[in-house]
């Protein structure tokens, strides 16, 4: 089971806070998904602390869950973002973080995003490819700007996590290829629009051992170096994210501090401002999608089901990515029993756990898929005309809904017939 402080038992009943789930779906029904803005909180607290020793900056990667209120939560902590479209350029925007503390990744930029991110002033762009310079150079230039841009590089690590969440690899599309730098160290000179202001990377995501971290920095550093001996004077190295959290409590992830201890040394003497880019750290334990048993069902070969009425469409990271997530009765029962909890989507791939033991809840009673934080709603879709879910905000006594369920006018709202 996994515990903690913001999502916990009194008795036989599962709170957020200070707050029953049961009451929460009683109010905005299922699926809902519920989160501890005091764990939000937290998480960063935890995050600045450890990395306290060192000159940096943290943005929240907003990919893992761009609600508004969450943004915003962060945002009032003083921390910036790292955003990855327009669209979540625009959602950064409309939280409330100043543009000056936003950083703008991608690998797929278009023009328009590029003009629109240097017209708003974003701190930095991170380019990934020698044509994107060109671009960005081309389209300051059309806007009478200089664009700060930061070289995005592949260092060739391969982290251990799953494979579609590996990014730092030169299987991969991501970031320029190390050999490349040089050349492009030489030909930004060209480039009249630009000034380099930081080098970057992102090597995966759920990484469980430093030492890649470590591998993939000396690289960094190295490159550092030379931009140096080249004659530019870098501001920020930038990280990335990747930082791992517990979905398994069989699996506890490697505490953030043991990252802190390999990376201030090494990163304090280069003299710069480093960017870390957390998503997953801060927001996955920070909320739970909250289901309610629709069936019970069980068939010749013993095997068990509850049927829940959320599926894939809200939560797509054990199909997607075979991921681990918690099950929990919202009102706990002495008895369990083994079985699948799976959704109402036509596709084997529904399910949210698979011959797990779970309280041997009734129909119409609720479960708790943990750790739904995450990649999690932001992922969430209309397949099978299914309406995307509410989400409700809970700190201490008070719970805000902070995103309405979609209606079914939403559904067919953009199609002309
Ligand atoms: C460029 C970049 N930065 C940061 C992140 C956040 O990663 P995580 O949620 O693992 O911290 C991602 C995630 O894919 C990313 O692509």
């Amino acid at each position: 089971m996994l515990d903690s402080n913001y999502f916990y038992y009194t008795g036989a009943t599962l709170n957020c806070d200070e707050v029953r789930l049961e009451e929460l779906a009683g109010t905005f029904g299922t699926p809902l998904y519920v989160t501890s803005t005091r764990s939000l909180v937290d998480s960063y607290n935890s995050f600045e602390h450890a990395f306290a020793g060192l000159p940096h900056f943290t943005c929240y990667s907003v990919k893992a869950n761009y609600n508004l209120s969450v943004i915003r939560t962060f945002a009032e902590l003083g921390c910036g973002c790292d955003v990855n479209s327009g669209g979540e350029l625009f959602r950064a925007l409309q939280g409330g973080v100043a543009p000056e503390k936003i950083i703008f990744a991608g690998v797929g930029k278009k023009s328009e995003e590029i003009a629109y991110s240097l017209k708003v002033g974003v701190l930095m762009l991170k380019a990934e490819s020698l044509s994107e310079l060109r671009a960005i150079d081309r389209i300051a230039g059309e806007l009478g700007k200089t664009a700060s841009v930061a070289l995005r590089i592949n260092p060739n690590v391969t982290a251990e996590t799953h494979p579609y969440i590996t990014t730092g690899d030169s299987k991969e599309k991501f970031g320029i290829d190390e050999a490349e730098l040089p050349e492009v160290f030489t030909l930004l000179r060209q480039m009249s629009n630009l000034r380099l202001v930081g080098l970057d990377m992102h090597i995966g995501s759920q990484i469980f051992d430093p030492e890649y971290f470590v591998a993939a920095t000396v690289k960094l550093l190295a490159l550092f170096n030379l931009s140096k001996t080249m004659g530019f004077s870098v501001e920020f190295l930038d990280i990335g994210g990747g930082f791992p959290v517990t979905y398994d409590p069989l699996k506890p992830a490697t505490p953030i501090e043991r990252f802190a201890e390999k990376l201030v040394p090494m990163l304090l003497p280069a003299g710069v401002t480093v960017i870390f880019e957390p998503g997953r750290y801060l927001v996955a334990n920070a909320s739970v999608l909250l289901t309610r048993i629709l069936y019970k069902k069980h068939n010749h070969v013993g095997k068990k089901f509850f049927v829940v009425d959320a599926g894939m469409t809200e939560l797509i990271r054990p199909a997607l990515y075979q991921s681990h997530h918690e099950v929990q009765a919202v009102t706990r029962h002495d008895e369990t029993f083994v079985a699948d909890v799976v959704g109402p989507i036509c596709e084997s791939s529904d399910f949210f756990a698979r011959q797990r033991e779970i309280d041997a809840a009734e129909e119409g009673e609720l479960l708790a898929v943990m750790s739904c934080g995450a990649y999690a709603a932001v992922m969430s879709s209309n397949y099978n005309g299914r309406l995307r879910p509410a989400e409700v905000m809970v700190n201490g006594r008070d719970v805000k809904l902070v995103r309405k369920r979609e209606t079914l006018e939403q559904l067919v709202q953009n199609e002309l017939f």
